[in-house]
């Protein structure tokens, strides 16, 4: 896959790639293409790869790596206009993608964040539960599939096996 120089990826990836990882954990996503606006001063390392890095640094010795959590880094979650951005996912939980990071400032939020998440029943953080760049930041959070709560309506009707031949509400 090749990658265009705004972070944005320019074909299909392949999903047979991505179905090799073999990773299923709750997982930090931290993209390495978004830009921190240093790119131009002594360094040509995108502020997303220094951000992955310090997290990474950090990483052994944090509460997130001791509960289990992941870490991987993304070429692109096109999120590019609100960098850097991180996401939090797992099966069965809810999935969080936060922008607006600051690699220089952040890194410590993003690793007490997703050791919250990790600890969290379904991962499902309220807003006091987050550090408070990562409440500011926040775009998107979706709950898991087969989630039932007062954030779900069914929209159209549920899945039936194909031998049972009828669809219901
Ligand atoms: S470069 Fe696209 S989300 Fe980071």
């Amino acid at each position: 896959m090749h990658i265009a120089h705004d972070g944005r990826a320019d074909q299909l990836p392949s999903l047979g790639q991505a179905g090799t990882v073999g990773d299923d954990g709750p997982t930090l996503s931290i993209c390495l293409r978004c830009r921190d606006g240093r790119e131009n001063c002594d360094t040509d390392q995108r502020g997303g790869r220094r951000l992955a890095q310090l997290v990474a640094d950090a990483f052994p010795d944090s509460t997130a790596a001791r509960r289990g959590l992941r870490l991987r880094g993304v070429n692109c979650m096109s999120n590019c206009k609100r960098p850097c951005a991180i996401a939090l996912s797992a099966p069965g939980h809810f999935t969080y993608l936060f922008g607006d990071l600051d690699p220089l400032l952040h890194a410590g939020d993003v690793l007490s964040v997703a050791a919250a998440y990790v600890e969290a029943e379904g991962g499902y953080l309220p807003r006091p539960a987050r550090p408070k760049v990562l409440r500011a930041g926040i775009l998107g959070r979706i709950p898991p599939l087969g989630f039932a709560g007062d954030l779900v309506e069914p929209l159209s009707p549920r899945f039936q096996h194909p031998t049972n031949g009828s669809d219901s509400l």
